[in-house]
């Protein structure tokens, strides 16, 4: 559909050509269209949608003084000039992110062909940039037509702690014939209770991995659109569908690992059984519209061949059970069960387990159950507003490592996020199976003790093809560098495995490079590790039995994650989880999506990351709708947050974390938590100041004000100094900009004192290392600073880059050429966390 119309398109402004030209500087160019932060977004459910574009020009000192933007219902409108849905006139502005819509009301299905034109710091027009275009998805519940489908769940609900309950991936299939008619359009909307792959006649429809992603399922869900116009044949067509478990119904998190969720088995924690709801909508020339979608004429079987596909533990292959043809129109389906809509799986009643918040007498939070229903519930539909996790990169192997019989080490070089790609030529039956980890031990085995529950697994048993067979998982991905097979069939080589780099769909906008080696290794450590967390969320890990959206991990790399990516459209839909997980309290969660409450459910400085995060979008996207949209859980959580202060100080409560995984001594947590009540207070008051709510900005700023003379009063002394003998309380009361003007270099100095009497060494934890540069830098201590980014000596970025780390660690420590990974806790220990990378901000 794309490229016709870009033709067309072409074609049509050649006609019209002539138009604009007279006036047009020829080097100044308006390119990179945007709808809601995605190139010709499809299906999108933002009625007053925003627009972005680039001007790039030869000249020193061009600037957009003026633009204008039409918008037209089809393409051939928009190249003749009749703008009927939106024609902005010239208007004198230099935005070029984010201008909302401003022309007729959008409805459901509707198209809309864009362009815009700017004028440069002479006051001449631009040509008109190439047309771009976006789409409305199904704006009203009655557009949906389509039920949603399963098939019938006679499984008991499993309560087996010890051992795992692995379904089978689900293949539904419809065929159909379409009017013999001329096709306009042909647009499937799409989604599903679990994670899924979509084609019509044989070819995939939705590109990507874990499609809709993870969202809070009793909420809500995200569908997406695609255009399969191109997809369609005459006659006889088939719709078909692979559906898995993924966070709908699959393992997730450590629910397993800490007995949380329903029947503390760690899976079922949004219902027992997926579901999936398509709706096929083929558009004639003749007016006339053909709608397919599920409904209980569809054909389903668990008898294909994924065994089992789970997010954390893997996928099993049996290609012996493979249904060739079924994708496509004349598969014999008969012998297939018929779907039953989901909601005839009536109800399952299951205990649910999961942590509550102290009581009064101020008891150790515990863990209680509840009674839950498993049942299909329907939940509401938003159109996806994120990118989709795809392969970015395909690695290959550096070596293979023979071990005994059979068994073999893949290295591929790289710590990452994603799959394989198997390359095997075995008798029918042979059954191999891979296991994946970060690092090997001294003696070459495998590693895998920092998986804890996360099985990491993936079994394929060959059909015996003789020509050779291959293996890519669908429904689950590994944090790995080595891959080790055992049962081999014959002698691998390095083109046996490679390995499929996943990750969301931002697209790498940062490049750097100093004259230390180590430094830019150490960049490239940070790109690999947030490219392996940004799986559909922003992950604390890839690999262990975790990989949740920790709110303090986000708020403390959010800052990097902008200038290394372009994250815009990702965090838009992660915030969307962050504020849907909101407590009744007001509280922000300590993760998001939020499962299971796991002690307290909020951290101080974890929760702060639902002010954080928008405030940095806002930021660096200049977009005051995130502000809009988060503002009234903002302000739930700030009046939550003052309700809980004592006398404009933070106090001790939730859970303790606060400068995790710091080396020195502990700061306390109700130091801390006032450090992130004066944080959020400002960042409040300037996102208030933002969207005119000018008197709400001047409360924030007044509570700024109080929180910080409580502030000084308690633990500034005259000096300069804070009087909690911690870095971290120094580098936090500074960069919360928490000290008088005039006393911050004393401050600084204090700090740098600090640091040199620690042998030049950090003492800082998560939330005391993202700051640490910025502030010295910004207190005239920018040598340190250097010297700190540069250092090799324990506690440094140096030190983990020479211990061979091609990624940023959960520990500086994590492995050491000395003792290995003696130092700790091996359950604790990720050689992929993103935290102590946000050093990348002060980078650049
Ligand atoms: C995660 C962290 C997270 C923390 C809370 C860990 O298990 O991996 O990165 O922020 O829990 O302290």
């Amino acid at each position: 559909m794309k490229k016709r119309f870009h033709a067309l398109m072409a074609f049509l402004l050649a006609l019209s050509a002539g138009t604009y030209t007279l006036d047009a500087t020829a080097d100044l160019n308006v390119d990179v269209l945007r709808c809601e932060y995605v190139a010709e977004p499809l299906g999108i459910d933002i009625v007053k949608p925003r627009l972005s574009w680039q001007i790039t020009s030869e000249k020193r000192g061009e600037k957009q003084t003026a633009y204008q933007i039409q918008v037209a219902s089809s393409a051939a409108k928009l190249a003749t000039g009749k703008a009927n849905l939106w024609d902005s006139g010239k208007v004198l502005s230099d935005d070029s992110l984010n201008v909302v819509y401003g022309g007729v009301d959008l409805a459901s299905r509707g198209e809309c062909f864009w362009q815009v034109r700017v004028w440069g710091a002479n006051e001449t027009a631009s040509s008109w940039s190439t047309a771009s275009h976006w789409t409305m998805g199904l704006l009203d519940k009655q557009d949906w037509q389509a039920s949603w489908i399963s098939y019938k769940d006679d499984t008991p609900v499993f309560t087996d702690t010890t051992s795992l309950f692995l379904p089978a991936a689900r293949q539904y299939r419809k065929e159909f014939s379409a009017h013999g008619k001329t096709i306009q359009r042909a647009v499937v909307h799409s989604t599903a209770l679990g994670i899924y792959e979509l084609n019509l006649n044989g070819q995939r429809v939705n590109e990507g991995a874990f499609i809709p992603g993870w969202s809070d399922y009793n909420q809500s869900v995200y569908y997406n659109t695609y255009d399969v116009t191109d997809l369609m044949q005459g006659g006889g067509n088939a719709l078909s569908a692979w559906v898995a478990d993924g966070w709908y119904s699959g393992y997730i998190g450590f629910g397993l690992l800490t007995g949380m969720g329903t029947e503390k088995i760690g899976r079922y924690t949004y219902g027992k059984t997926p579901s999936v709801m398509v709706q096929l909508e083929i558009d004639y020339e003749d007016g006339s519209r053909q709608v397919i979608h599920t409904d209980k004429s569809w054909k389903v079987t668990g008898d294909g061949p994924i065994r089992e596909a789970d997010l954390l533990m893997g996928e099993f292959y049996d290609a012996r059970m493979e249904t060739p043809g079924w994708t496509e129109p004349g598969f014999n389906d008969a012998s297939w069960e018929s779907a039953i809509l989901a909601v005839e799986n009536g109800s399952t009643m299951a205990t649910f387990y999961e942590g509550q918040n102290p009581d009064k007498a101020g008891n150790a939070p515990k863990i209680t159950g509840r009674e839950v229903d498993l049942a299909f519930k329907q939940p509401r539909l938003e159109s996806f507003p994120g990118v989709p996790v795809v392969v970015s990169e395909e690695l290959k192997c550096i070596e293979v490592v023979p071990r005994e019989a059979g068994k073999y080490i893949f290295n591929l070089g790289q710590n990452f996020a994603g799959t394989i790609r198997l390359n095997i030529k075995g008798e029918a039956g042979h059954r191999v199976t891979m296991r994946y980890g970060e690092m090997l031990h001294p003696d070459g085995t495998l590693m895998t003790e920092n998986l804890r529950k996360a099985r990491a697994q993936d079994t394929y048993i060959c059909k015996g093809d003789p020509a050779g067979e291959v293996f890519v998982p669908r429904f689950t991905f590994h944090g790995f560098q080595y891959v080790e097979i055992v049962n081999f069939p014959g002698e691998p080589t390095k083109d046996t495995v490679t390995g499929l780099v996943l990750h969301s769909d931002t697209k790498l906008t940062s490049t750097f490079t100093c004259s230390d080696p180590m430094v830019n290794r150490l960049f490239q450590n940070i790109v690999w590790t947030q490219r392996s967390n940004f799986l559909d969320l922003p992950t604390d890990c890839p690999q262990r039995d975790e990989r949740m959206g920790w709110t303090g991990d986000a708020q403390v790399y959010v800052g990097t994650a902008i200038y290394n990516a372009d994250v815009a459209a990702f965090y838009t839909k992660w915030l969307r989880e962050l504020m849907a997980a909101q407590r009744p309290s007001g509280a922000f969660t300590d993760f998001a999506p939020f499962p299971f409450q796991h002690g307290w459910n909020f951290g101080t400085a974890w929760g702060d990351a639902g002010v954080i995060c928008p405030w940095t979008i806002w930021q660096a996207y200049d977009d005051v709708r995130i502000i809009e949209t988060c503002w009234e859980p903002m302000t739930r959580f700030m009046k939550w947050r003052k309700d809980t202060s004592r006398d404009n100080l933070g106090i001790a409560h939730g859970n303790d974390w606060g400068d995790w995984l710091a080396q020195g001594g502990k700061t306390p947590l109700e130091f801390v938590d006032t450090i992130y009540f004066a944080i959020s207070s400002k960042k409040m008051g300037e996102m208030a100041a933002a969207i005119g709510r000018d008197g709400e900005a001047a409360a924030y700023g007044e509570q700024f004000e109080n929180i910080k003379t409580a502030f000084n009063a308690k633990y500034v002394e005259a000096d300069g100094s804070v009087n909690v003998s911690t870095q971290t309380a120094q580098v936090l009361a500074l960069f919360a900009d928490l000290i008088p003007e005039d006393t911050r270099k004393a401050t600084g100095k204090k700090l740098a004192d600090m640091i040199a009497e620690n042998g030049n060494r950090m003492s800082t934890g998560f939330l005391g290392t993202r700051p640490l540069l910025p502030v010295l830098s910004s207190v005239g201590q920018h040598d340190l600073a250097v010297l700190l980014l540069q250092s090799h000596d324990f506690p440094s970025w140096g030190y983990e880059v020479d211990q061979g780390a091609t990624t940023i660690w959960e520990r500086w420590d994590s492995y050491t050429k000395e003792d290995g990974f003696g130092r700790h806790n091996a359950a604790m220990n990720s050689f992929s966390h993103y935290s102590f990378g946000a050093v990348c901000e002060w980078m650049f």
